[in-house]
């Protein structure tokens, strides 16, 4: 089995996670939470979202959030921005790394972000040239790249259009989304194929959710198209607000113990990656959604 040496792993569980949560996080509860996923080594944390607080409420205090950070050389927080009004606050509150979310399907578009897909690329365009001019990088995401809770099958080379469009606009990296976790090894590679034709595989990342349990299996199918930038959410967090039976994404605990594994390196700490889980578990009552996290609490002994 051949997979890369090194691999990045972006935690996306205090925004993809907590966005889902019926019950509000207190800003304090994530600010806490990202200071423990920096403390485990992870170098990316995606901290919130400027979006509509009408759509999105949980996400409402991402600048408060974002203000309670203590700055961390090396460590890239960044957030959602779907609008130029999204970026105006992004930028008033000192991010220097935003993420444009676009989507395969047309109807996923428009329940989520409320425009079409052609109408999403014109939002875009003016957050990426403001992006450029205050030297902020941009990612860009693809969603439902292996169905849609809408539309079902997704087309690979729709999928393929969207992400190279984004890629020309100026994302430094396209995470390929599969919002409702419904995608299986052959097919995650021959989107990731289609796509590979216009991106290269160093700027793509993958972003499953784990709502079929195959998140793990198409994580190790990635690697070995040299896919080395992993999203993932502690506890295995999460969801989507706008695809309805979307569970969490794949816990990052799991992806790290699987890369561990594996030999390629990530610099994170499983230890202390754990301990973060337990905390937001904690708080939110409930059990971790990771496996690794439970049986390294001894839920699994004998
Ligand atoms: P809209 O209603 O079409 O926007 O929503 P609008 O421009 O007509 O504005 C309507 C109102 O929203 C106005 O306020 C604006 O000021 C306000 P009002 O006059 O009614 O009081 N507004 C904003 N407020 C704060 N921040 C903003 C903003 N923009 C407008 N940026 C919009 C369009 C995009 C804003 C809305 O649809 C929205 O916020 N959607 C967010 C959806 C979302 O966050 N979804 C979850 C994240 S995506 C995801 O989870 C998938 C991912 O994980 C990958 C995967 O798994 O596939 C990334
Ligand atoms: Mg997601």
């Amino acid at each position: 089995m051949t997979v890369p040496k090194r691999a990045k792993m972006v935690e996306v569980g205090p925004r993809d996670g907590l966005q889902n949560e019926a019950k509000p996080v207190p800003a304090e509860i994530k600010i806490r939470l990202i200071d423990l996923l920096a403390d485990a080594g992870l170098k990316t944390i995606e901290a919130g979202a400027f979006v509509s607080p009408k759509w999105v409420p949980q996400m409402a205090d991402t600048a408060t959030v974002l203000a309670g950070l203590a700055p961390r050389p090396g460590v890239s927080f960044p957030v959602l921005v779907p609008n130029m009004t999204g970026f105006e606050a992004a930028a008033a509150a000192g991010v220097r790394e935003i993420a444009v979310f676009g989507a395969a399907s047309e109807s996923f578009s428009r329940r989520n972000i409320n425009c079409s897909i052609e109408e999403s690329f014109q939002r875009f365009a003016p957050v990426m040239a403001a992006a450029r001019a205050e030297g902020m990088r941009v990612r860009g995401y693809v969603s439902c790249v292996l169905g849609c809770p809408y539309e079902g099958e997704i087309a690979p080379s729709a999928v393929a259009a969207v992400s190279r469009r984004l890629l020309e606009m100026g994302a430094y990296e396209i995470s390929l989304g599969d919002t409702i976790g419904i995608g299986t090894p052959a097919k995650a590679q021959a989107m990731l194929k289609a796509v590979a034709e216009g991106v290269p595989v160093a700027r793509m990342a993958v972003h499953f959710h784990d709502t079929y349990g195959q998140a793990l299996a198409n994580i190790l199918a990635s690697l070995e198209l040299g896919i080395a930038a992993i999203d993932s959410s502690v506890a295995g967090l999460g969801g989507c607000p706008y695809a309805k039976g979307a569970s969490g994404n794949v816990a990052s605990e799991d992806v790290l113990y699987l890369l561990d594994g594996l030999g390629v390196s990530t610099g994170v700490d499983l230890a202390k990656l754990a301990a973060a889980g337990r905390f937001i578990s904690g708080h939110l009552g409930r059990e971790s959604g990771s496996k690794v996290a439970r049986a390294l609490a001894g839920k699994f002994a004998a």
